[in-house]
């Protein structure tokens, strides 16, 4: 089929990338010319697992091509996907300015019949506003083209986008037009072979069916971390209680483990701009206040555990904190809401020094923390170094922030050696603690005995 992508973020990529490995002809339109350039020549300007291979393979055999011309991407296709950004408004809403403009430029163009796809996560009713914005183009020019506008989200996460892109437990296709169901049928159908993937449902049911669904697990870490705040009071562990309940099979055992609360491009947002909606509509779901506020207190939880450690606040002034991750989460360089930036700002406030290592997040920290923090990166109390060894030269304490693999086994012998302070604040629970205390270290997780 041919297909046009609006946008080439992640998602615009990863889906475009996929497309093509099944055989489709897929052009990948793209506003910044900058990033069209860097694609054409090769370079992938995400850091997402076994993706570069993909483009690059694809680009090669011409089935996938990258252009900032809107009259050619239109031009191209039988299927347009709207994967542009929809980053949010100051209230929390998303804000619909680059998806109305691509479904504007779309209609001025539009010279035979085509089915237009929202891929980015948009508020319930988005695909209406999509088909108005079209069909005005379209009587502007006194133009008369079939057009539909189906909901189809996408659930990738980062990391393991391509995997889930391929391999999908779902396929939502929210569509009201019998035509453009088949089409969305006929598309996806090698990704749903021998299982059928496809739920089809109406439009406004799917776009709330995406949301639904990031906001019920943050609902589960939410309610997980603050059980562990609960259980370290109780002198309980939550990994033994994460267990015992995750056997539930009504419960499940997937997002349910306790840390810094979660990051990320899509929780975040995608509860805010729920809860709008829902405030909106008089509505309020009240819970997914509690879930935000959760969630922004236990970014807090660790650095309140060092200063504790140390005998208070005032006692952390020229401590020396290594801190190992910095992305939102393992496998990305993704720096978005991540809890190591609340947790950076909070220590060096203290007036610590930070040696922080992440094994490929550290340039975009660096562009991230320049623009706040640049005073602390010249003076070298911030310091983004370029080994988890390194990181630990000189330190107090270390601070595991990120789940990285390489973070998960490390000689604890060399680093009770090491830590002046002899302590490990493990805010992911990736250690035994019995192993951690046995190598002559203190041990800190998040709802665990310390
Ligand atoms: C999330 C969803 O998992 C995807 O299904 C969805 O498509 C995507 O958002 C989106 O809307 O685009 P993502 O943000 O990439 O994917 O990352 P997750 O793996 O879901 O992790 C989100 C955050 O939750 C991370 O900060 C992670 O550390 C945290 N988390 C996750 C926990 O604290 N505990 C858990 O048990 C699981």
């Amino acid at each position: 089929m041919k297909i046009t992508i609006i946008g080439t973020g992640y998602v615009g990529l990863v889906s475009g990338a996929c497309f093509a490995d099944f055989g489709n002809n897929v052009l990948c339109l793209d506003v910044d010319a900058r990033k069209v350039e860097m694609l054409k020549a090769g370079s992938i300007p995400i850091h997402e697992p076994g993706l570069d291979t993909l483009v690059t393979r694809n680009f090669a055999a011409g089935r996938i091509a990258f252009t900032t011309s809107y009259d050619e991407a239109v031009e191209h296709a039988e299927v347009i996907f709207l994967a542009v950004g929809t980053p949010p408004d100051e209230d929390g809403s998303a804000d619909l300015t680059h998806i109305l403009s691509a479904a504007r430029s779309i209609g001025q163009r539009l010279s035979r019949p085509v089915v237009v796809v929202d891929k980015s996560t948009v508020p319930v009713g988005t695909a209406d506003a999509v088909s108005q914005a079209i069909r005005q183009e379209l009587d502007r020019r006194a133009a008369r083209i079939d057009f539909a506008v189906v909901s189809n989200p996408e659930f990738l996460k980062e990391g393991a986008a391509i995997e889930d892109f391929m391999r999908p437990d779902r396929i939502i296709i929210g569509s009201n037009d019998e035509q453009a169901t088949k089409v969305m049928r006929q598309l996806y159908a090698p990704f749903s072979r021998n299982h059928d993937k496809m739920i089809e449902m109406d439009v406004r049911s799917a776009e709330l069916t995406k949301y639904a669904a990031n906001a019920m697990l943050a609902t589960r870490i939410s309610f997980m971390n603050e059980l562990s705040n609960l259980a370290e009071a109780l002198d309980a562990d939550i990994e033994a209680v994460r267990m015992g309940i995750g056997s539930d099979p009504r419960i499940g055992p997937h997002f349910l483990y306790s840390g810094m609360g979660f990051g990320g491009s899509c929780f975040p947002k995608d509860v805010k701009a729920l809860l709008k909606t829902s405030v909106d509509h008089g509505r309020t779901l009240h819970l997914l206040k509690a879930i935000e506020t959760v969630n922004e207190a236990q970014k807090g939880v660790l650095f309140e555990k060092i200063a504790r450690h140390f005998g208070g606040r005032d006692e952390l002034y020229g401590k020396t904190i290594a801190l190992w991750g910095l992305s939102f989460k393992p496998n990305t360089d993704d720096m978005r809401e991540a809890p190591s930036l609340v947790l950076i700002h909070q220590l060096l406030q203290a007036g610590c020094r930070i040696r922080a290592y992440d094994p490929v997040a550290r340039e975009e920290a660096g562009r991230i923390l320049q623009a706040t923090r640049a005073e602390c990166l010249r003076s070298g109390q911030l310091a983004l170094v370029a080994s988890s060894s390194e990181a630990i030269e000189d330190a107090d304490v270390l601070v595991l922030v990120t789940e990285w693999k390489e973070f998960r086994a490390p000689d604890f012998g060399l680093l009770a050696s090491t830590l002046r302070s002899k302590a490990i604040f493990d805010g992911r629970n990736q250690y035994d603690p019995e192993i951690v205390r046995a190598a002559g270290l203190r041990y800190y997780g998040i709802g665990r005995r310390n």
